[in-house]
């Protein structure tokens, strides 16, 4: 049933449209409708392209620029461009948040590819939920693929000063709180902030995701850090244009470039960037679909000799545009490759060939030598103990030195809704040694997870120049945010962790240097607590959040849903599919 065409090899494509029947006619007369081909007889590749660009999330629009660039480099290279939409992840405005939509967005991906002439995807990815969503889907779909960027959004000025997002307007909240910064500032600032597409220009969950898939091998080296708007980015998206037309002939798949090795070497450039913990979930979501797993604990160990290089903010003074002026992340992984698995392929070739022929010194200082690193790693570590016995995360290039080790009463919010009606409540009692306790921020309890963990401090401190206290929950943070937060503690209070037993006044112990979280409680007394425990998350009946809630993983395993997780790393590819009349 498969014509081998100009490429010499089977397409998948071929059992659509490859014959003389009336089922193939048809079915090359659809494809002629949407990409205008002439020639659709067999053996030209099919490329999809995962166009997550929409009106609702301004982070992804510069992509929609470059899909005619996209389109031309894979005509230029003798294949079918085909583009598709897929629900388009914006943090901004998703509520609760975009998390809640990642397994699906990648469903989405994997069930295209599984029902259409589809021989290798572009995924168009961008806003930071959107690039783990295309590469999960990817991975089960497991057609080679390659990822475009559409880069960070130029900075904003506020009072001369440019601005990083995401991170500055933590920071102005604070002042704003303060009584620093007037209503009119206030009202100034939030016009400086509208000023362009793109994803956020900090080393958030964006720039992380995208360095991390650079990493992988899952795009051209060079290109997961252009800047939004750079003509570098028409270059690149024909060149990945062609370069997938080249991977669909060389069979690279997905499964053949995110091997175990070039998992081990994210996470090590995860630590050199200091980057969002939000990988921490989102590489082994991705890692799942292709049965590769590792230990929490792994994460700390990876860092462990790791330097953080990245002098991109929150953990340093720069934004991502300076990252990439400075060499990027050839660059980067020069600088750290004595620690680097050399051997892996990517959508660039091997990766000791690709770094070969990148600069071996940054251009600029905002990627530091090994002699002069922004701060020694890890930059993210693990805490085990009572009161997270499958672990939970911390930032420590984000949080403040001084309280890396500190014991302090709790002071418990039981969701987010309470935290916000009750922080600045002249009622309770708190000091700055406190410890605070957000509960009901877990994958199954919102659900979804949202962004939620980096509490803001409360009023009475801040007028006291607190800046930083202890924030624990089960939630995330954003990959632009900061403080001594320690995040995605497992299980989550919504399924009966022990987050939920924390009570206003318990001591709370924090040891990130030796990797430690406990709760200060005898083992009698939370023994009844535990014993009175009543799981109150309110399950939706209907919809998504239903399929969510019944299925979602906690955030150790990635928050994927349990069905959609490879056995094995030797799991059989299923998605050929039945060609029948229709
Ligand atoms: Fe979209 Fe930050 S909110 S990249």
């Amino acid at each position: 049933m498969t014509g081998h065409g100009m490429f010499g090899i089977p397409l998948r494509s071929d059992m659509w449209v490859v014959g003389a029947d009336e089922v193939a006619l048809s079915h090359r007369v659809a494809l002629r409708s949407g990409t205008s081909e002439r020639d659709l007889s067999g053996g030209r590749p099919i490329i999809g392209i995962a166009d997550t660009s929409s009106d609702l999330n301004p982070c992804n629009l510069p992509l929609a620029d470059l899909i005619p660039a996209i389109e031309e480099g894979i005509r230029s290279a003798g294949g079918v461009p085909a583009r598709f939409p897929v629900m388009s992840l914006g943090e901004d405005l998703m509520k609760p948040t975009a998390l809640l939509y990642r397994n699906l967005a990648a469903i989405e991906v994997e069930e295209m590819v599984r029902s259409n002439p589809i021989d290798g995807l572009v995924l168009l990815a961008n806003c930071d939920k959107t690039t783990p969503a295309l590469l999960m889907g990817a991975a089960s779909a497991d057609v080679p693929s390659i990822t475009v960027f559409g880069g960070a959004r130029p900075a904003s000025k506020f009072q001369g000063r440019e601005l990083a997002t995401g991170t500055d307007l933590w920071r102005m909240l604070d002042s704003y709180r303060a009584g620093q910064l007037s209503e009119a500032e206030w009202s100034e600032f939030e016009q400086c902030l509208s000023c362009g597409n793109g994803s956020c220009n900090a080393m958030g969950t964006a720039s992380t995701m995208a360095i991390l898939t650079e990493t992988l091998g899952m795009c051209l080296p060079g290109s997961s850090t252009i800047p939004a708007g750079h003509p570098d980015a028409y270059v690149n998206a024909h060149a990945s244009g062609e370069r997938i037309v080249s991977m669909v002939r060389e069979g690279l798949r997905p499964r053949d470039i995110m091997t175990e090795e070039a998992f081990s070497n994210a996470r090590i450039i995860l630590q050199a960037i200091a980057g969002s913990t939000n990988a921490v979930i989102h590489l082994p979501a991705i890692a799942g679909r292709l049965g590769i797993r590792w230990p929490l604990s792994e994460w700390t160990r990876s860092g462990e000799g790791v330097p953080v290089l990245a002098d991109v903010q929150p953990s340093g003074r720069k934004r991502i545009q300076q990252f990439h002026a400075s060499g990027g992340v050839p660059v980067l992984l020069n600088q750290l490759k004595d620690l680097l698995e050399l051997g892996t392929v990517g959508a660039g070739g091997v990766l000791s060939e690709t770094l070969a022929s990148a600069p071996a010194k940054p251009l600029s200082d905002a990627i530091r030598t090994r002699e002069n690193p922004l701060l020694e790693g890890p930059a993210i570590a693990v805490v085990f103990g009572s009161l997270a016995p499958d672990g939970a995360v911390i930032k420590r290039s984000a949080a403040s030195s001084q309280l890396l080790i500190h014991t302090g009463p709790a002071v418990v919010f039981r969701d987010y809704a309470d935290m916000r009606a009750r922080l600045d409540d002249p009622t309770i009692d708190i000091q700055e040694n406190a410890v605070l306790v957000l509960a009901g921020c877990g994958p199954v309890n919102v659900p979804g997870m949202p962004e939620w963990g980096m509490m803001p401090i409360p009023q009475r401190l801040l007028d006291r120049g607190v800046t930083d206290m202890v924030r624990i929950s089960d939630g995330r943070m954003s990959g632009t945010s900061f403080g001594t937060v320690v995040l995605h503690v497992a299980p989550e209070a919504g399924v009966g962790g022990p987050l939920g037993l924390v009570r206003d006044g318990d001591l709370v112990e924090l040891n990130v240097p030796e990797g430690e979280l406990n709760l200060l409680v005898g083992e009698e007394e939370l023994h009844r607590r535990r014993s009175r425990w009543r799981q109150d998350v309110a399950l939706h009946e209907r919809g998504w959040p239903v399929l969510f809630q019944r299925h979602v993983l906690q955030a150790p395993q990635g928050c994927d849903l349990d069905f959609l997780v490879a056995p094995s790393n030797d799991f059989p590819e299923r998605i050929d599919p039945v060609i029948g009349r229709s």
